[in-house]
């Protein structure tokens, strides 16, 4: 295959507002790689149909991750920015890889089992599910997909379809990769589990910077007294300072702990210093993108004629492959 510049997709479902997992664990990565090569990042609304059934929270949901993405840096002129539906051809290459996956294949995947372990209908769109992610990555010639830990194993199913396809009808698809930081693999929430909007543990990135203060003072920490030694790598507070500071200033953090002395409070109050500082750029961009709904809409319009030319394009070459029309 000829030499082409990496291609860099992603996507997230607009099931609520970003939180601090999903700006680590994906978004930031995929800002960074917009100047590394041709990115492709979409709103993933076909997929939040799974569990949301409802036209104005979809319709405001899918708005709102836009505005976010945007806020957050993602610049419409480095990286194709688009809605997932406005590119019907992935459902029909679903379908297609869909002939190829053994039911074993997504039996095995675990987000299914979480999702319906915490109480999610198990309709046969959260099963397949896999199947019309990896037709997302497979249908833009995809070379990386960053990503958070906890979608590594729908990109390992994105690549065992690949290469059957490929065994069977000859070489045409990309065997893509996940980038998975390893810093932000996981990002936990005030629990101390995952960050994760189904447990109720988030620090979204756009709420109040009072309610966030407020969030920041519940993280869950040990009851080591104020004079003791603590453990900077077994705290909450820690960990997610970590997200923010420099490698100096983590250092500083680390070894007050060590010492002793410092209570849990004070690490708070840093932590909400760092997080509000680092956010309140993105507050200000947020507003002026928010007072011109337009441009959003026209950046996703444009971005979905874009996506569609090259999807298209793939899934003309996939159907001649397998003996459509
Ligand atoms: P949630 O668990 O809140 O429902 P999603 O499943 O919608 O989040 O995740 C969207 C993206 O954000 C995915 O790429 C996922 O891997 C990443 N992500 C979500 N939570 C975290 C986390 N706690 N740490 C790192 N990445 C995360
Ligand atoms: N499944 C991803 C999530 O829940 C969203 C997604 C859909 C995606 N299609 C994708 C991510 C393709 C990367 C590539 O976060």
């Amino acid at each position: 295959m000829a030499e082409r510049p990496l291609r860099i997709l992603s996507g997230i479902q607009p099931t609520g507002s970003p939180h601090l997992g999903n700006y680590f664990g994906m978004m930031k990565p995929a800002i960074e790689l917009q100047e590394k090569g041709e990115a492709f990042y979409f709103i993933a609304d076909f997929h939040a149909l799974t569990s949301i059934q409802d036209r104005t929270l979809l319709r405001e949901n899918s708005k709102r991750m836009a505005l976010d993405f945007l806020a957050c840096g993602l610049d419409p002129e480095k990286a194709v920015f688009f809605r997932q539906s406005d590119v019907p051809e992935v459902t029909e290459l679903a379908w297609i890889l869909s002939t190829l996956a053994p039911l074993g294949l997504l039996e095995r995947c675990h987000s299914y089992k979480d999702k319906v372990a915490k109480g999610m209908t198990p309709n046969t769109g959260l099963f397949t599910y896999p199947l019309l992610m990896a037709a997302d990555i497979l249908i833009y010639d995809s070379h990386v997909v960053p990503v958070g830990k906890d979608q590594k194993q729908h990109v390992e199913v994105t690549r065992d379809l690949a290469q059957r396809f490929n065994r069977i009808f000859g070489e045409s698809l990309v065997i893509p990769e996940p980038l998975i930081r390893e810093d932000t693999a996981v990002v936990p929430g005030l629990d101390g589990q995952k960050m994760s909007k189904s447990y109720d543990n988030t620090i979204m990135l756009f709420e109040s910077p009072a309610q966030q203060r407020k969030k920041v003072m519940r993280i869950v920490t040990d009851s080591t007294p104020v004079e003791g030694a603590k453990d900077p790598d077994k705290c909450n507070v820690f960990a997610l300072y970590k997200l923010f500071a420099e490698p100096v200033e983590i250092e500083e953090l680390a070894a007050r702990y060590r010492a002793g002395g410092m209570g849990y409070g004070e690490a708070k109050k840093l932590l909400n210093e760092k997080l509000q500082r680092y956010f309140e750029p993105m507050r200000a961009r947020r507003e002026e993108l928010a007072a011109n709904p337009k441009q959003i809409e026209d950046i996703l319009e444009e971005g979905g004629r874009r996506a569609r030319l090259i999807a298209r394009r793939t899934l003309d070459r996939v159907r001649s492959q397998i003996g459509l029309a």
